[in-house]
């Protein structure tokens, strides 16, 4: 243990950081050993990581000095926000400022920042095609992650920008998954027309980060982009009547109308959509799935992800 590099891993407790600590600790013969990051260190969570023998450490995003002793020592850190938490972009921003500081601190020899697109460099302020939220925002839980990006590249830090894809996990957790219509028949809802989304299963995120840190050499200063598959609303469509053997549609909707769906972040989720559907070479073409596998090649196919937790998928 003591010869192994310290990952300091944000969110140890939640998705993307859990699949990283789950795929160090599955590799037997890995290099690394993974300090689990968490607020609460007396979690349920926090606790089942301790008892598996995993250093665990208390840092609050919102308190940098935390930061600072949760990286020290350490060889590399998972960097992860949680917008949803609190729905602040200039929240994200500073709390993505702080990891960035504390990894220069600690003098990190590699970060991976989990990192959305700033949509603004396609979708000015001025372009009305999506409102703009926030009074500077059109995609605010993507835009305040890309804006922190030149913060970890100003203070040189090594880092690798991590442009993670839509979870699978949505229609378990998010409320995303089949609805039925008023014709009681099962549908999914996005504003997406034809267009691919890109989509992973959660716990592939970590393994795919678990891969970089392996390779870190070829990914310091890169941008990597990870998705699982990229497919059609009505290609999920058809992989969950099969799955579920019950018929499930796509219903495909105007960006407008699913900004106007009321729930909180409907504004937000209808402008990612959009930015998804209109600039689809590009955001498919920064999720390469050849790449993905390599990275962690037990990268799973929607089938496969929905095979496993079918039973998980609330049917409303
Ligand atoms: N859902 C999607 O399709 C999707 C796709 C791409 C990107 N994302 C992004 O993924 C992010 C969420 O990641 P996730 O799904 O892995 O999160 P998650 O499962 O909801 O867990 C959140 C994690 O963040 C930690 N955390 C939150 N605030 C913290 C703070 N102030 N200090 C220290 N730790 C803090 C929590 O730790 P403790 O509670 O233990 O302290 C927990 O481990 C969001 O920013 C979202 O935009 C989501």
């Amino acid at each position: 243990m003591a010869d192994k590099k310290v990952i300091a891993v944000v969110g140890a407790t939640g998705l993307q950081g859990g699949g990283l600590v789950g795929a160090i600790l599955s590799d037997k013969s890995s290099g690394f050993a993974p300090r689990a990051i968490t607020r609460k260190v007396n979690s349920e969570k926090a606790l089942s990581l301790a008892k598996l023998g995993i250093e665990v450490v208390a840092a609050d995003l919102d308190n940098p000095e935390s930061l600072k002793k949760a990286f020290a020592g350490a060889y590399g850190a998972f960097c992860v926000t949680n917008f949803w938490e609190h729905f602040l972009p200039e929240k994200e921003l500073a709390q993505a400022t702080a990891m960035a500081q504390a990894a220069k601190h600690a003098d990190l020899k590699h970060v991976v920042w989990s990192t959305l697109e700033d949509t603004r460099k396609w979708v000015p302020l001025s372009d009305n095609r999506m409102p703009t939220l926030m009074g500077k925002y059109k995609v605010p839980h993507f835009d305040s992650k890309g804006e922190a990006d030149p913060v970890f590249t100003k203070l040189g830090v090594p880092t690798t920008f991590l442009l993670t894809s839509f979870y699978w996990d949505n229609f378990i957790y998010f409320g995303v998954g089949p609805k039925k219509g008023p014709d009681g028949e099962l549908a999914i809802t996005f504003p997406m027309g034809n267009k691919k989304l890109p989509g992973i299963a959660a716990e592939d995120i970590g393994k795919c980060s678990y891969g970089i840190f392996k390779k870190d050499r070829d990914y310091i200063g890169k941008t990597v982009g990870i998705a699982g598959e990229h497919l059609t609303g009505a290609q999920m469509a058809v992989a969950f009547s099969k799955t579920l053997e019950q018929e499930v549609r796509y219903n495909d909707v105007p960006p407008e109308v699913y900004r106007g769906f009321g729930f909180p972040g409907a504004e937000d989720l209808g402008n990612m959509f959009q930015f998804k559907r209109d600039f689809n070479d590009v955001f498919c073409g920064a999720r390469n799935l050849d790449i993905t596998r390599a990275l962690n090649p037990s990268l799973q196919t929607f089938d496969r992800w929905l095979a496993q937790n079918k039973g998980r998928i609330p049917l409303e």
